[in-house]
């Protein structure tokens, strides 16, 4: 494995690879790396001939007492472990070659953008949109490599990607869990042993959630009011949103009678947790 630093090495390395006809398979990361992460990069590996992943704490998606001066990081772990399911190129930029003091240009996604993470995090996606765009003109992939913990995420990606004629095959990848099925994320590590328990209740919630669902249930009113009584008995945790959207265009609906997403989001302690599950009427 290779690690590159400058942004001109790493285009330039992707422009040989291009021409000698590599298909170049790119996971993005912001580091820190869990099994989660890994899962995403042993995919790119059999999408690709090439497999470039990166590593950069991107300061535009986060807001103002956000925890971009806290969010964990340990470079030499990442390094063994992106080696370890055989990554070609660790692509790790800089904060000032990445936005240099003259750097004003910025990638905003609309409509899918104003829902759910929008809510309590105005300016989150329009960070993303904007590194994302900036890491795939570097990189220049053939196919990129998202997970579907962030689903809204890989929504507004997938639309940029269409809506700005992007060459890039976009992979979504579902949630990897914990044992006891605690979604993966770098930030767990915040969460003490109590908030630790009290996080669990996220993913009762959307298992209950789909029980209501597999039974029947398709008011979005009545299912969100179940999730809602059992994250609001856990006193740790603090309900930021709970939606039921439509997955191609994240609006609200009151009835699920198209593939839909419950999507939560909560504060356990002061660590920011997200999850969701897909419900297909269909199935
Ligand atoms: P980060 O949170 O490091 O996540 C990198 C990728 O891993 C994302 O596509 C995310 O959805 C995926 N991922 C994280 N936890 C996962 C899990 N438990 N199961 C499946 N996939 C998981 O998401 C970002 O970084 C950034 O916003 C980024 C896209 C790199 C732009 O800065």
């Amino acid at each position: 494995m290779e690690l590159v630093t400058s942004i001109q090495s790493m285009h330039d390395l992707a422009e040989r690879l291009r021409r000698e006809g590599k298909v170049i398979c790119f996971v993005p990361t912001m580091g820190y790396l869990h099994q989660g992460h890994l899962i995403l990069i042993q995919e790119g590996k059999s999408r690709g001939d090439i497999l470039v992943v990166s590593i950069f704490i991107n300061p535009t998606q986060f807001g103002v007492g956000e925890d971009y001066a806290v969010y964990p990081h340990d470079l030499e772990k990442d390094i063994k472990l992106a080696e370890s399911v055989g990554t070609d190129f660790l692509f790790v930029p800089t904060v000032k070659e990445m936005y240099p003091e003259s750097y004003q240009t910025f990638v905003v996604v609309e409509e899918v953008t104003k829902n759910l993470c929008s809510l309590s995090r105005p300016t989150h996606f329009r960070g993303v949109t904007t590194v994302v765009t900036k890491l795939f003109n570097i990189v220049r992939p053939d196919v990129a490599i998202f997970g579907e913990k962030d689903f809204q995420q890989l929504i507004t990606l997938r639309r940029m990607v269409k809506d700005l004629n992007f060459d890039i095959e976009i992979v979504g990848m579902p949630i990897y869990r914990e044992e006891d099925g605690l979604a993966m994320s770098s930030r767990n590590i915040y969460l003490n042993h109590d908030e630790r328990k009290a996080a669990l209740s996220l993913h009762y919630s959307l298992l209950k959630a789909v029980e209501l669902f597999s039974c029947g249930e398709r008011s979005t009113e009545r299912i969100i009011g179940e999730v809602s009584r059992i994250l609001g008995a856990e006193k740790l945790v603090t309900i930021d949103y709970i939606c039921i959207c439509d997955t191609e265009n994240l609006r609200d609906l009151a009835e699920i009678n198209t593939d839909a997403v419950l999507a939560v989001a909560a504060k356990v302690g002061k660590t920011r947790l997200i999850d969701n599950v897909v419900l297909r009427p269909s199935q």
